[in-house]
């Protein structure tokens, strides 16, 4: 089997003047006085074309490949992804009308989501959307009703559902983004299934199933569980088919994660044994495969710009104060997630510690704690790295702050 050898390094270093530069971009060009979210498009197309190609040379099925845009929903990203031939996966209304309005077609989508709302259902119906992952039984349910008030409008097509299942394997992440244990509200128990089959059984005039999926968890770098789960996922799809079902796809989810710590040069390991695990279950498989990734692909490509806008010197510790903080990137204060945070202008002079804070009324509003810098002035811009996937999507308006720009270059 042979590895796709492309490169997705971002290029990141400084000038002699002291500059930093994001894929030939002085990152100080991009700034005025408010906060910025920068994406490199370049990175991101080059991430883009070298998971696809990974597919290509690792996997036998087929595959397709839908964005998960709730990593990152800016137009321009979407749009990207969309020439680059991926479909997207949405889980609400909002994503469904936005990736519609930017040329997708119901076709390339997939609906994902726990809480569908019966307006949420009829519009994915409403735009013949690729498939619904269901959720539970009750979901289902809803999604027949619906089916059957549209179905004059449909003449013979039916709703094609996918079962979500929850194969009960913990993997290790944050217990806030691991999704495929018992504990968690996601997807169906395997118990849940033969009343699910029942329930499409009665509406198959409606509704018809298209397959299984699965979505175990997010910031996944050790594959083993993730592979024992989707050995758990195609034995019940087997099973299915032995049944006299007519499955076709196995959609198994994203999850891949990347090395908050260091550079992207470690991407290309870990999307490989990501590889590896798939292949290693998928082998003589005849269904299409699909795959919702989001933040392998968007993380590295963006960045968030903040100014310091005080330093605070206190006997016990040292603090700089920004003007983002956990409105503007939420991740450090949800999930205690590390992003590395750099100068825009490096400076030489003393070294010293600090957190760097925000300007929200929380004291877990940080964006990283106990970190070193040389020089720094009140004033600089700092550049807080791999941003680009749950950072501005997760935005909030607390405290009536603005919210951080988006660019593009
Ligand atoms: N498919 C489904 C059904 C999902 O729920 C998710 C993410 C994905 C795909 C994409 O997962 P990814 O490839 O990006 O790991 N806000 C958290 C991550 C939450 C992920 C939610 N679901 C964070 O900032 O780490």
């Amino acid at each position: 089997m042979s590895k796709y050898d492309g490169d997705i390094n971002v290029d990141l270093n400084y000038d002699a003047n002291g500059d930093l530069f994001f894929d030939g971009k002085r990152l100080s060009g991009l700034v005025d006085e408010e906060p910025v979210y920068a994406y490199s498009l370049k990175t991101l197309s080059k991430r883009v074309e070298y998971y696809k190609k990974s597919c290509e040379s690792f996997l036998t099925p087929k595959v397709d490949i839908h964005y998960a845009m709730k990593a990152n929903a800016h137009a321009e990203i979407l749009q990207l992804m969309r020439q680059s031939g991926l479909g997207v996966d949405v889980v609400s209304g909002g994503e469904l009308s936005l990736a519609l309005s930017l040329g997708f077609t119901g076709s390339q989508i997939i609906f994902s989501g726990t809480g569908k709302t019966r307006h949420e259902i009829r519009l994915a119906i409403e735009h013949k959307l690729s498939q619904i992952n269901v959720e539970s039984p009750s979901e289902l349910l809803r999604i027949c009703e619906i089916a059957k008030q549209e179905s004059s409008k449909n003449n013979s097509w039916k709703v094609p559902v996918v079962l979500r299942v929850n194969p009960g394997i913990e993997v290790p992440t944050h217990p806030y983004i691991s999704t495929g244990f018992k504990e968690n509200k996601f997807g169906l128990d395997e118990q849940l299934l033969p009343q699910c089959l029942e329930i499409i059984k009665n509406n198959s005039q409606f509704v018809e199933l298209k397959g299984l999926s699965q979505h175990i968890g997010s910031q996944i770098l050790d594959f083993s569980g993730f592979q024992e789960a989707l050995r758990v996922l195609r034995n019940m799809f087997e099973n299915l088919q032995s049944q006299g079902w007519p499955v076709t796809v196995m959609d198994i989810g994203g999850g891949v994660g990347i090395d908050y710590h260091k550079s992207q040069n470690s991407d290309v390991t870990t999307i490989e044994k990501y590889m590896q695990a798939v292949a290693a279950e998928t082998q003589g498989f005849s269904g299409r495969l699909q795959m919702e990734p989001g933040r392998i692909l968007v993380a590295r490509a963006g960045v968030l710009l903040t100014q310091i806008q005080y330093i605070k010197k206190t006997p016990h510790k040292n603090f700089i104060i920004c003007n983002s903080g956990m409105n503007h990137l939420l991740r450090p204060a949800l999930y205690q997630a590390y992003h590395r945070i750099l100068p825009v202008f490096k400076r030489v002079g003393p070294e010293f510690a600090a957190d760097v804070v925000g300007p929200v009324c929380e004291s877990s509003d940080f964006l990283g704690k106990d970190r070193h810098f040389t020089g720094l002035l009140e004033d600089d811009w700092l550049c807080v790295l791999d941003a680009g996937a749950y950072g501005a999507s997760m935005m909030s308006g607390y405290n009536i702050f603005a919210k951080a720009i988006e660019k593009t270059f």
